[in-house]
C-alpha cells in the first residue's frame, strides 16, 4: 500500500486571537504551515499530499509549500472533520483504500521525526490503524455540576492517553466513517473517534508528549523552544 498525507489547514485559529490564521504565524521567518509540510514530506515517503484550505484564505500563495509540486490544495469544511472529508474525496481518484493516509493538524509543527517514522513502522502490517498519543502526565478531576465545581471523583489516569498526531488509518475505510459520522452528526475531534464509532480498535502508539498543537498565544513560545532543540 502507498502513503498519502492530509493536513488540515482551514482552520481560523479563534483561540488563538491573532491576525491571520495560526497557520500562517511564523516561527524564524517562516509559516507554520511551512515547517510542518515540510518536516513530514522529508521524514516520509508520500506517494502524494493534500492540504485543505478556507476558501477565504489568501496567505497560501505565498508558502513555501505552494511552489511544492508534491502538494495539492482543496478547500476545507466548516470543521476539521468535513475538511479532512473533502481532501480524501479530492484523492479519491489517486488513493486506492488499502492505501494508507496520514492526517496531521498543520498547528503542530514539532512532530518528532523519529515518532513518524515509528508510527508507520508500527501500524503499516496492521488491518485498522491508529494515532499517536501520549500518556497523562497529570491527576485528573471529575468535576461536579456546581460552581465553582467540586471534585466528584479522582480518575484513574493509567489508562487515559491524549490524542496526537499523525492519525493513519487505510483511505476507504476512514472515508467511510467520516462520511457516517458527517451524515449522523456525531461529534468527531479527531479521525480516530470517527474509526471508533464504526467499530474498530484503533492502536495506540506512544510519541513524544511535545508534538503540542499550537492553540492559544503563549503556545508560540513554546514551540519556537521546542523547535530549537530538535
Ligand atoms: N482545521 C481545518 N478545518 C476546520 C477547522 C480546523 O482544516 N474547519 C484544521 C486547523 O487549521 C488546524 C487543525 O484542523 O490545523 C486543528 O484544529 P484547531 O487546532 O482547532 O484549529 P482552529 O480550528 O483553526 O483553531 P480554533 O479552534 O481555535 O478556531
Ligand atoms: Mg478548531
Amino acid at each position: 500500500p502507498e502513503l498519502w498525507l492530509i493536513v488540515p489547514a482551514a482552520g481560523i485559529g479563534q483561540r488563538m486571537k491573532a491576525e491571520c490564521p495560526k497557520q500562517y504565524l511564523t516561527i524564524s521567518g517562516r509559516f507554520i504551515l511551512d515547517i510542518t509540510l515540510s518536516r513530514l514530506l522529508h521524514n516520509a515517503p508520500f506517494k502524494g499530499c493534500m492540504v485543505p484550505l478556507s476558501a477565504q484564505d489568501h496567505w497560501w500563495a505565498d508558502s513555501e509549500s505552494a511552489k511544492d509540486d508534491r502538494i495539492q490544495t482543496c478547500t476545507g469544511g466548516t470543521e476539521r472533520a468535513g475538511s479532512v472529508l473533502s481532501a480524501l474525496h479530492a484523492l479519491n481518484e489517486q488513493a486506492d483504500d488499502n492505501d494508507w493516509v496520514l492526517v496531521h493538524d498543520a498547528a503542530r509543527p514539532c512532530l518528532d521525526a523519529h515518532d513518524l517514522s515509528n508510527l508507520i513502522d508500527t501500524l503499516f502490517e496492521h488491518p485498522v490503524g491508529g494515532l499517536l498519543a501520549a500518556p497523562v502526565a497529570d491527576t485528573l478531576k471529575l468535576a461536579g455540576e456546581g460552581v465553582p465545581p467540586e471534585v466528584e471523583k479522582t480518575v484513574d489516569r493509567r489508562r487515559l492517553w491524549r490524542a496526537l498526531t499523525p492519525q493513519m488509518f487505510r483511505f476507504g475505510a476512514l472515508r467511510a466513517a467520516l462520511e457516517f459520522c458527517l451524515e449522523n452528526g456525531d461529534a468527531v475531534t479527531d479521525e480516530s473517534s470517527a474509526v471508533e464509532f464504526s467499530g474498530n480498535m484503533p492502536v495506540l502508539v506512544e510519541g513524544r508528549a511535545d508534538n503540542l498543537k499550537i492553540t492559544v498565544p503563549s503556545d508560540l513560545a513554546l514551540a519556537e523552544f521546542i523547535l530549537s532543540r530538535q
